[in-house]
């Protein structure tokens, strides 16, 4: 599928944010940790929720969707056998380590692998587990993590990782002591899964700083939670309403969420207000250029690196975009390169200097938040443009369209194959045998 945009409109008018998708996640897998039926509500309908589903239910969780409600229950003791197919598919499955060792004792997982951000590697994950008592080794291709019992522990992250963190509050909730995590992950998703988990029966205080106590406790019992908006979804759209100028009321969001986003809108001249249910964002989308570097909460997040480079594509000036996160984030720079942008990446950084507008063209995401991006350069280009592979797009923004349409933007989806009427086909789409696109032999 691939979404054809036609940009140089103004955005009016509201839209919903969706729940979390980086909650959601690591909160289903914590449903593991207890036989009782668990409730989450304001689940958002992503890839992602649909695959870790998948793996849950082929580990023998039951689970049932209505509407935005999510029914989850793992009445027995789980399979230890993670699913190749989808633990490889979905770095963020990793997480089911720590509850399912709870729960069985033992877990065969495929390590998760890389992907376009980044080598993504685990071993802070496996070295928080271990010190919780797990045995790790390779075996095949498998990680075979075993652990008759978890004994509370002190453990230090070498860097405030958020799925370590996750994995090893979920480990410690029910071990046998109390464990200190130091240097731990501060992300409100960290804080919506502690919430999670104490609504269980847990006992964790200290999450969203940098210190997190878990004093273990013998059981977990059922809970109904309902999950936070997610500020990367709000974000990406306050981003593209600066961009687009108009008048724009983003709601369902938590202000303390989008700190660091709303202080470098100020820097940029965004004009934005907070009302009592979500942020107004208006004007007519002229910007100055500034300096972003991406930090772990409370700093910049990287997950909105993508799209604010490209709105900066559009400010009077350089800016320079600095990726600290990750080693790979910049794979959307050659795409808006595409669209005229003016941008060279050196090291982690990318540095850029804006300009009036883009073109429209015909431009492929990597990853979720570069189709953020390139949809927010679209919307600003003159023309119609193409964006493929929006799968990347569908695993994080729930009903990206057709909140986009909401606001008065021209953007559909259509199917890969369908060349609409005035477009110029893909080159070398005739080669892959693109039925609808028949270029002069
Ligand atoms: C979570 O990924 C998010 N995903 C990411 O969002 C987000 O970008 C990231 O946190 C940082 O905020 C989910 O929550 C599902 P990390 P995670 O462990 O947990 C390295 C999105 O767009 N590292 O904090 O994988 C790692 O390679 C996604 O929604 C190790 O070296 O992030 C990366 O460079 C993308 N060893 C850095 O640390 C480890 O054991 C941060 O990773 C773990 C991580």
């Amino acid at each position: 599928m691939k979404f054809i945009l036609t940009g140089g409109r103004a955005l009016e008018g509201s839209m919903d944010v969706s729940g979390a998708k980086n909650a959601v996640l690591p909160i289903m897998a914590a449903a593991m940790l207890t036989s009782d039926e668990v409730v989450l509500e304001d689940v958002p309908d992503l890839l992602d929720v649909t695959t870790m589903r998948r793996v849950l239910e082929t580990m023998g969780a039951r689970i049932t969707r209505t509407g935005s409600a999510l029914r989850i229950q793992a009445p027995t003791v789980p399979s230890a056998e993670a699913p190749y197919d989808l633990i490889t598919k979905m770095r963020a499955s990793i997480v089911i380590m720590g509850p399912i060792l709870r729960r069985a004792g033992y877990i065969r997982i495929p390590p998760p692998g890389g992907c376009a951000i980044g080598s993504r590697p685990i071993n802070w994950h496996l070295k928080g587990l271990e010190a919780l008592g797990a045995r790790i080794s390779m075996d095949h291709g498998f990680l075979d993590a075993r652990a008759e019992r978890l004994r509370g522990a002190r453990i230090y992250l070498d860097f405030p990782s958020v799925g370590a963190t996750e994995n090893i509050m979920m480990a410690a909730v029910c071990a046998e002591g109390t464990t200190v995590l130091e240097n731990a992950a501060q992300e409100p998703e960290i804080v919506d899964l502690a919430n999670f988990l104490n609504e269980m029966g847990g006992r964790i205080r200290g999450a969203g700083t940098n210190v997190v106590q878990i004093q273990g406790v013998s059981s977990l019992r059922g809970a109904t939670h309902s999950i936070i908006p997610d500020r990367i979804e709000a974000g990406s759209f306050i981003l593209m309403a600066a961009a687009c100028g108009g008048d724009v009321l983003v709601r369902n969001v938590i202000p303390a969420h989008l700190r660091p986003l709303l202080a470098k809108l100020q820097e940029m001249g965004v004009s934005f207000c907070e009302k009592d249910d979500g942020i107004r964002v208006w004007g007519e989308g002229r910007l100055r250029a500034v300096d972003i570097k991406t930090q772990t909460h409370p700093g910049f997040p990287t997950d909105l690196q993508a799209p604010a480079l490209a709105l900066l594509t559009r400010a009077r000036g350089t800016s320079v975009i600095t990726e600290t996160v990750f080693e790979n984030r910049f794979m959307h720079v050659e795409e808006l390169r595409r669209m005229g942008a003016d941008i060279r990446v050196d090291g982690r950084s990318a540095i850029l200097r804006g300009q009036e507008n883009l073109s429209a063209a015909t431009v492929t995401a990597s990853d979720l938040r570069a189709g953020a991006a390139l949809v927010l350069a679209a919307l600003t280009a003159e023309g119609v443009s193409e964006i493929r592979n929006i799968y990347h797009i569908d695993r994080g923004y729930e009903g990206m369209e057709a909140k986009l349409r909401g606001l008065g933007a021209d953007i559909r989806r259509v199917p890969a194959a369908e060349q609409p009427e005035n477009d110029i086909p893909a080159p070398g789409a005739a080669e892959r045998g693109n039925k609808l696109c028949l270029l002069p032999r």
